[in-house]
């Protein structure tokens, strides 16, 4: 059973208490808990649109296609780039910001539960995304919320994840502990080429990101995970398409192109990178 704990009032940044089912904050602010057991912490003051975040159409194609296994790989890299200094710890609190509908957090929090001590924490802008991860893994505590404003109290984790997702570097460092590693995954050069190239009359060639470095965090250990996968029915095909952003960037013909085929042989290629909250003692 998740606890809760730690967790900011998203309106005045107060402590959030726990009475049974609800969070509340000293100044009177109530925060329920859904049936499944996940915490909404995203008032309508920090939305930017009426349903942020991936929609429920997204989740479910993202949960369809990982639910077949094709990117596990990902999940045997990270723990095998994980950095001495978290390998050797017994306890383990770990954030994934934008955890999406938990996939890798369910299997790292299985995984790592072997050796470690396990504290994990899903945040989300989607309460789709959420709402779905809270129904698989009630260990875990599952909450709605922005990597912006992270409900969250200061120095909570020694691990905080951004997969595919939208980072935002100051919150991870303030809700880092004094020792503690941010990893970021994301596609590497070659990830979905051949799809691409049938999406793209033009590849368009790769750019690093943050190439300059991260203000606040140190480059301690980069690696690329790659492999092969197949995809053997139209159905998988458009499930992926709908997870990536080619779904909104893709020209039309491409999209077309992509629906119509009816397997496909593809690359994935994915950049771990491990950075290190600076001013460690
Ligand atoms: C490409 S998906 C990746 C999901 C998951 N990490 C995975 O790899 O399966 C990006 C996720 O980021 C979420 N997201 C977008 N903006 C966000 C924000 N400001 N704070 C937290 N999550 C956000 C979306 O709702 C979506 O679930």
């Amino acid at each position: 059973m998740s606890n809760l704990e730690h967790l900011l009032c998203p309106l005045d940044n107060s402590p959030l208490t726990r009475h049974e089912r609800t969070l509340i904050c000293a100044n009177g602010h109530a925060f329920d808990m859904a049936k499944t057991g996940y915490i909404n912490l995203l008032p309508v003051q920090n939305k930017h649109s009426k349903d942020p975040g991936d929609s429920k159409a997204m989740v479910q194609s993202r949960r369809a296609f990982l639910a077949q296994g094709h990117y596990d790989p990902i999940v045997t890299a990270i723990i095998e780039s994980m950095p001495d200094a978290l390998k050797q710890r017994t306890d383990l609190n770990l954030l994934d910001a934008g955890c999406g509908e938990g996939h890798y957090l369910r299997q790292l929090v299985a995984l790592l539960g072997v050796n470690h001590q396990v504290d994990a924490t899903g945040l989300d802008i989607s309460k789709w995304a959420v709402a779905e991860a809270s129904k698989r893994a009630k260990e875990i505590d599952w909450i709605v919320g922005s990597n912006a404003h992270l409900p969250i109290e200061s120095g909570r984790f020694d691990w905080v994840m951004c997969a595919f997702g939208f980072p935002v570097f100051e919150e991870f460092a303030r809700v880092l502990d004094t020792s503690g590693w941010l990893l970021l995954v994301e596609s590497g050069p070659d990830h979905l080429l051949e799809l691409r190239k049938i999406l793209y009359p033009a590849v368009k060639p790769f750019k690093e990101t943050y190439a300059n470095g991260i203000e606040g965090f140190d480059l301690q250990h980069k690696s690329r995970c790659t492999f092969r996968f197949h995809l053997p029915d139209q159905d998988s095909i458009g499930q992926l398409l709908s997870m990536t952003p080619h779904i909104h960037k893709a020209p039309y013909s491409g999209r077309q192109a992509a629906q119509a085929l009816e397997q496909l042989e593809l690359t994935a290629d994915i950049s771990l990178r491990w950075y290190q909250k600076q001013g460690n003692e």
